[in-house]
């Protein structure tokens, strides 16, 4: 019964734009889907969010679906992203800690050394974590285009593991690695068994891409990513490669860091906002797709200044496959509702049949 749902899945997504774009495929119009689609600056999703905590809202299936819902029923986005957050592992790892608005992920104990991090609980996605399977099996009954399933990289969520709040520099996170190499690998290695479950279990559901967030990768130097990272992102990646789903690898502050992130893996290489698009998609030798750049301080700007900012994203792919319009980073609190929907619409309407 349950290949039969994911055969059909796939037959009707099999003209999907993200999904032929992620393929490196022609599409008929460059795919538009933005991260934190849903989120703070939609009233209604404010009005749902005023129930419950961030933490709660996350753990309720129904509430979930209907959040990740918003920004497709309200702007058309091509691909949609469960709502949830990179944090939330942590609940089956036995991690005190909490989402405090305005601030982020914070962490009551963060870890010192080896002894801390043997205390990591290992669990089962499936078991401690079901809500979040049963979401997606929700979604995936009533969404009409693809649904990308998510985590935060083993080195992103070490960094709040760490520093037990968000960080400028991340100078706990090099500090550890640097002083206790061997507690670091160790750490890496059971952060990356951990992203490796959650994430198939997300496939089993029902997901049809995988996103890893590597957030604050930026922090580091190229040859440090590649000694203390870049053999667990390998990891990572091979092991997720067995899904069959395009896998999406973003991260911010890494103009200096795409080559090796291109090494780790990834089908699509998500590009920040501070990166020249045309510059990266050529040193990343073009054999993969790319996501990115919209700088999403301008949906604050007036509809031209929009506009121009997404003429120069698409002229510098040139109409070339492989190319999913996206923001830099995810879309601010504040954000004019209307100039969403101003973007999602004129990416879809120019690039169509060109
Ligand atoms: O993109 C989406 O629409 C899906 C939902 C999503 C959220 N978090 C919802 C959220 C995704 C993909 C994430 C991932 C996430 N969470 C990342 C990686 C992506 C990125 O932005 O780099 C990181 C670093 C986090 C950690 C985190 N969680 C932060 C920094 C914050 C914001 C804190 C704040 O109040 O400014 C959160 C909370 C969070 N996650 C919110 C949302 C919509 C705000 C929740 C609220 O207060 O209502």
């Amino acid at each position: 019964m349950k290949s039969d749902w994911r055969v059909e899945r796939r037959a009707q997504l099999a003209h999907a734009p993200f999904l032929q774009a992620c393929r490196k495929e022609k599409s008929s119009h460059t795919p538009v889907w933005l991260m934190r689609q849903a989120g703070r600056y939609q009233a209604k999703y404010r009005e749902i969010r005023a129930k419950y905590s961030m933490l709660e809202l996350c753990q309720h299936p129904e509430e979930v679906t209907r959040v990740t819902l918003l920004p497709i029923e309200q702007f058309g986005m091509d691909a949609a992203i469960l709502f949830s957050d990179i944090t939330i592992p942590y609940l089956g790892m036995n991690i005190d800690f909490d989402i405090v608005p305005g601030v982020g992920p914070v962490i009551e104990s963060p870890l010192k050394d080896e002894a801390d991090v043997g205390r990591l609980e290992k669990f089962c996605s499936k078991e401690q974590l079901s809500f979040v399977g049963e979401a997606i099996q929700l979604l995936t009954r009533e969404l009409k285009v693809p649904l990308i399933g998510f985590a935060g990289a083993p080195f992103t969520m070490a960094a709040y593991l760490i520093e037990g709040k968000p960080s400028k520099d991340f100078k706990n996170v090099r500090k550890f690695l640097f002083q206790q190499p061997d507690a670091w690998h160790t750490l890496m290695s059971y952060l990356t068994d951990i992203t490796i479950d959650y994430l198939k279990m997300q496939v089993d559901a029902g997901v049809d891409a995988l996103q890893v967030f590597d957030s604050w990768v930026g922090a580091l130097h190229p040859r440090t990513y590649e000694e203390y990272l870049l053999p667990h992102m390998s990891r990572l990646f091979t092991a997720l490669g067995s899904t069959g789903v395009p896998l999406i690898h973003f991260g911010t502050g890494t103009a200096s860091l795409l080559s090796l992130m291109r090494r780790a893996g990834g089908d699509v290489i998500g590009i920040d906002w501070r990166t020249p698009l045309r510059e990266s998609w050529d040193a990343l030798g073009r054999e993969c797709a790319v996501q990115g750049n919209f700088d999403p301080a301008v949906l604050f700007a007036d509809t031209t200044r929009i506009q121009q900012e997404a003429d120069r994203v698409l002229k510098e792919i040139g109409g070339e496959p492989g190319h999913i319009f996206n923001l830099g980073h995810g879309v601010l609190p504040g954000t004019p509702e209307d100039h969403v929907r101003f973007l999602v619409e004129y990416v879809q309407e120019t690039t169509a049949g060109a």
